[in-house]
């Protein structure tokens, strides 16, 4: 069948055709007129105003996509048993000595004597760094920098969640380039180079191994730090899932629902590029797929290899894109209140993907069409998205609303003004001014 659309103008008026008819006429693979007149002339017209209006709509939609300058920094190896192969990439960093720096769970998990067996089997000189807490601070970055005083070692080993990586990588600024950790709050401070890293996460969640940024809390004002430096990033992302199988269900659930919000963040923010969107699809992908089995079946190496390489590339992609909303109100949550990160973001979420959908509800789509399909098949449009996200956190055993975690409505109006201030808050896709933020605090009560 053969539609045809007649397109009526005066002579004489050919350059007033309105754009949507010309992008309309843009799409016809054949312009016909009435051959020899003067409606030839006004064809020929709708013609170059049509490829016009192309041009520049093309134009237009590729200014959207930020140019860029990626360059890988980490070499990522992936596979189970990868652990054993701790001890030959020490060597192959040129290390005879290496701090190690583990978190005492991991520890009781027994990875970390794994991690210290390989590395003396290759003639590594080890010392083992475990004294801070979940959140690692400053006070906790100026120990492990006292230890590292100590032992003098040539090469960083992070074993651990994303609170092992993060210490380790805030050590290696102040070790290398001296005074306090504040000095690194922002990007590009360093100016020594630093120490090669080995990072070995053992949680599938902040995706830190691919990073240049270290998550530190000043421990005198709380206030969650993003230091950044492209010398800062890990030289080795070595994934295990072999690693992940003994996180705790909670654990599992909290990293997994905050490296879900990693893909979805970095896919919509004013600074994506055609590479962070690269990344975002496919951890959204494997995070989309692989979260609801994993909480199912803990065991399921499958499952735990997917979520492992959903969060490393939502690592990436942050790398190429930053985050938005959901971290910047996420962050003030555990500052104030100690929330968990990820029930912190977990509850934020659905609100942020509602509020954006007036900017860029298209770009959720793109995502819910990528998918793995499944039970997100049939998933149409960022409410439904965001419905979706919030029927995962009561599966995932974590709490819906703002209330239920312990926060108090008067603070609500101090935590949406420290909201505002987080860097994140800047590349929200659409703008964020500390009453809606409020407004989105209000709406997760
Ligand atoms: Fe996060």
């Amino acid at each position: 069948m053969i539609s045809v659309d007649l397109f009526l103008t005066p002579f004489g008026m050919k350059d007033c055709v309105p754009v949507t008819v010309s992008r309309r006429i843009a799409k016809r693979s054949v312009v016909l007129s009435h051959s020899g007149g003067a409606l030839t002339k006004a064809a020929r017209g709708l013609r170059y105003r049509a490829r016009e209006a192309s041009v520049v709509e093309r134009r237009r939609n590729f200014q959207l996509m930020h140019a860029f300058d990626c360059q890988p920094r980490t070499r990522i190896i992936f596979g189970a048993d990868g652990l054993a192969s701790l001890g030959e990439l020490a060597v192959q960093a040129g290390a005879r000595k290496t701090l190690l720096v583990s978190d005492r769970g991991v520890i009781a998990a027994g990875h970390t004597q794994r991690g210290v067996d390989a590395l003396r089997a290759a003639d590594i000189e080890v010392t083992l760094f475990d004294d801070f807490g979940e959140n690692p601070t400053t006070n906790d970055v100026q120990k492990g920098v006292e230890v590292a005083r100590g032992c003098d070692p040539e090469l960083l080993v992070g074993l651990g969640g994303g609170s092992s990586m993060d210490c380790a990588k805030g050590i290696n600024f102040v070790y290398t380039n001296g005074g306090t950790m504040r000095d690194y709050w922002g990007v590009g401070k360093a100016t020594q180079p630093m120490l090669p890293m080995i990072a070995v996460p053992t949680t599938s969640g902040t995706g830190s191994e691919t990073q240049s940024f270290a998550l530190i809390s000043d421990a005198e004002t709380k206030v969650k730090m993003a230091c950044g430096d492209k010398k800062a990033a890990c030289t080795v992302a070595l994934l295990d899932p072999v690693l992940t199988l003994t996180q705790p269900v909670q654990v599992t659930a909290l990293t997994g629902i905050d490296a879900l919000a990693h893909a979805l963040e970095t896919y919509v923010t004013t600074s994506r590029t055609p590479m962070s969107q690269m990344f975002s699809r496919e951890a959204w992908r494997l995070l989309s797929s692989h979260l609801g089995p994993v909480l199912d079946d803990p065991q399921s190496l499958e499952a735990r290899g997917g979520m492992q390489l959903g969060a490393c590339f939502a690592g990436l992609a942050i790398e190429n894109s930053m985050l938005g909303a959901t971290h910047a109100l996420a962050n003030p949550l555990t500052a104030e209140f100690g929330l968990i990160h990820g029930q912190a973001v977990g509850v934020m979420l659905p609100h942020v993907i509602r509020y954006n959908s007036a900017q860029c509800g298209d770009w959720y789509q793109e995502l819910l069409q990528g998918g793995q399909g499944g039970e997100l098949a049939d998933y149409q449009g960022a409410d439904q998205l965001a419905e979706w996200v919030s029927r995962l956190l009561p599966k995932a055993g974590l709490k819906k609303c703002l209330a239920d975690c312990g926060v108090q409505r008067e603070k609500l109006t101090r935590l949406a003004e420290a909201a505002e201030q987080q860097w994140t808050a800047g590349f929200n896709p659409r703008p964020v001014s500390a009453a809606d933020l409020y407004a989105l605090y209000c709406e997760a009560f």
